[in-house]
């Protein structure tokens, strides 16, 4: 070999290293470059879409269901689905008979409280059906006592609540609405608002007093549908003198009480938009009544069901997220479907510590 071809041969493999390197440099200018704008991406989505990376498959529809960080400032708790009444139109059915055990139950309030709970709301099915309410009870006075919640509530049928829940925990609670869809006993029959032949009526007075008695804050939730919507309850609620009177428009869940996996079909009890706005313009000298149209009430509440797993029902359905228990009250609260700003429209947040309420017992 002469000299020319050794030296020809040396500028090859030496332009040949010159490419290799600057290859090498090109590709991690790159990859530096694709993670910054993943981050830069990450970033401006926010918290959430930040921490949980949906898996490849998720849809459009699914990728806008995963929301920004939200604070559960108030949050209703359904931890049992079970019930001793059989309301045609009710919309969290016996699905599953599951309930938590109790330090679970306050392992997941503590979650929600160091995220920045204010307002707990217990609910079911019947929530002083489990324990004969001794679970309620404890979770109410774990509430007042540990964690000093400003704000309890329950919302409860009123058919399994005794004189003495009140005397051992009443002090501890805050607020108990006892739902009543109907002055008419009759009425309460035909929409399953009862338990066998026993008066619904008679326990919504006796309850009344107990609160009364037992320094409790009183409130009435009513669902209008077609079996109430012509009836003129003015005179009852304000001989009752609730806080608050709810007054919910009736609601169709997919798989709850609609649909053909649902335990309920609540169709016929369905009104239109103007019905509803005929019986809260016959009660409006009633200053307690607080509406709530299906719009208002579809995604504004945040919901934890049995497991502890926010429901999401923006779909029309109740599509759980993950527990709070596995994943924290951070992520799974992303899968909620929580409309904050119809929350506060609705008139969510109010004052909803007895302490505060200023009311003469
Ligand atoms: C599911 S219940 C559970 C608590 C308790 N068993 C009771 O009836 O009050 C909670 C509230 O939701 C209301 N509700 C049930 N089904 C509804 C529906 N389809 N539309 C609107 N509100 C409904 C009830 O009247 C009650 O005030
Ligand atoms: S709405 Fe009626 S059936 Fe449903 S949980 Fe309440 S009392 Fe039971």
């Amino acid at each position: 070999m002469d000299l020319s071809s050794v030296f020809a041969s040396s500028m090859l493999l030496l332009l040949q290293l010159c490419i290799r390197s600057l290859q090498l440099c090109i590709r991690s200018l790159h990859y530096f470059l694709a993670s910054l704008y993943s981050k830069i991406c990450d970033w401006r989505a926010g918290v959430c879409r930040a921490t949980i990376s949906p898996p490849p498959t998720h849809s459009k529809l699914e990728e806008n269901k995963v929301q920004d960080s939200t604070t559960p400032t108030s949050v209703n708790y359904h931890f049992t689905r079970k019930c001793n009444y059989k309301c045609g139109f009710c919309f969290h059915t016996a699905k599953t008979s599951f309930v938590l055990p109790l330090d679970e139950a306050k392992r997941g309030l503590s979650l929600l409280k160091d995220a920045g709970m204010e307002k707990i709301n217990f609910s079911g099915g019947e929530p002083f059906l489990h324990d004969k309410g001794d679970f309620l009870g404890k979770l109410v006075q774990f509430c007042r006592l540990e964690l000093q919640l400003p704000s309890i509530s329950i919302v409860s049928n009123g058919s399994m609540i005794k004189e003495s829940w009140f005397q051992k925990y009443g002090d501890y609670l805050d607020i108990l609405a006892i739902s009543c869809d109907s002055f008419n006993e009759e009425t309460n029959q035909l929409i399953g608002r009862a338990q066998g032949k026993k008066s619904h009526l008679d326990n919504l007075y006796k309850i009344c007093s107990w609160c009364q008695q037992y320094k409790v804050a009183f409130k009435i939730n009513s669902v209008i549908n077609t079996f109430n919507v012509d009836e003129d309850m003015t005179e009852s609620i304000t001989w009752l003198n609730p806080v608050r009177w709810k007054v919910f428009q009736c609601l169709l869940i997919e798989g709850e009480n609609a649909g053909e996996e649902a335990l309920r079909e609540a169709e016929r009890f369905v009104i239109s938009e103007e019905q509803f706005q005929e019986f809260l313009d016959r009660h409006s000298s009633v200053s307690c009544l607080v509406p709530e149209s299906n719009e208002k009430m579809r995604n504004s509440y945040l919901i934890l069901d049995e497991y502890m797993r926010f429901l999401d029902c923006r779909e029309g359905r109740k599509d759980p997220s993950k527990s709070i228990l596995d994943v924290g009250v951070k992520e799974a609260i992303c899968f909620s479907g929580f409309d904050e700003k119809m929350f506060l429209k609705r008139g969510g947040k109010y004052v909803w510590s007895k302490a505060d309420m200023k009311l003469e017992w």
